[in-house]
């Protein structure tokens, strides 16, 4: 179990088309989603795909943990989650724009448009395959870590430059996400 290195924005790694994993169940790939989630352990963090780790491979480690969940939003906290080989499949056209901030870009916070509904399949470690939904934040989350395995950095999917900032300059409530009233509520 290693505590791996995340890179930041401008490393090639963060770039690139990751690979598809050929077998879900070797060692190495049960390996590195362990480091990935005692990454995200270490610094209390959500989410992270291999690209972060200069890993170019399609795999995902993430979490939403009820306390990072805002109170009255009608969310449900989703346990440590490895996704291998993730596919996003947009359930409406509906975007809404969402705070993001990414381990590869600290300090910043975005606003990104995103997918409200999504259904999802992924490979667990096991090598099943399972297909589930996700709305509002979870969705977000989802579409953010995928973006990752296809070179997209938040940034990139912005439509509003202004709305990208330093989270000391910005209002977050010291909350590790930063919500509007009418996201999520419904
Ligand atoms: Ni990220």
């Amino acid at each position: 179990m290693t505590i791996r290195k995340i890179v930041l924005m401008g490393n090639e790694s963060l770039k690139g088309i990751a690979e598809p994993i050929a077998d879900p169940t070797a060692p190495d790939v049960a390996a590195l989603a362990q480091d990935m989630r005692e990454t995200l352990k270490s610094i209390d963090a959500n989410g992270l795909a291999a690209p972060q780790v200069e890993v170019p491979k399609r795999l995902v480690v993430y979490r939403v943990p009820a306390e990072r969940i805002p109170k009255g939003a009608k969310m449900t906290p989703v346990p440590w989650t490895v996704m291998v080989n993730p596919v996003i499949e947009p359930q409406s056209d509906e975007k809404k724009p969402i705070w993001e901030r990414c381990l590869s870009l600290p300090g910043m916070y975005g606003k990104v448009p995103r997918y409200t509904h999504i259904r999802f399949t992924f490979q667990t470690l096991e090598g099943t395959e399972e297909t589930h939904e996700a709305k509002g934040y979870h969705a977000m989350l989802v579409q953010h870590e995928c973006d990752h395995l296809d070179g997209y950095l938040y940034p990139l999917r912005m439509d509003d430059m202004s709305q990208f900032a330093f989270a000391s300059e910005i209002d977050t409530d010291g909350e590790f996400f930063h919500y509007e009233p009418h996201e999520f509520y419904d």
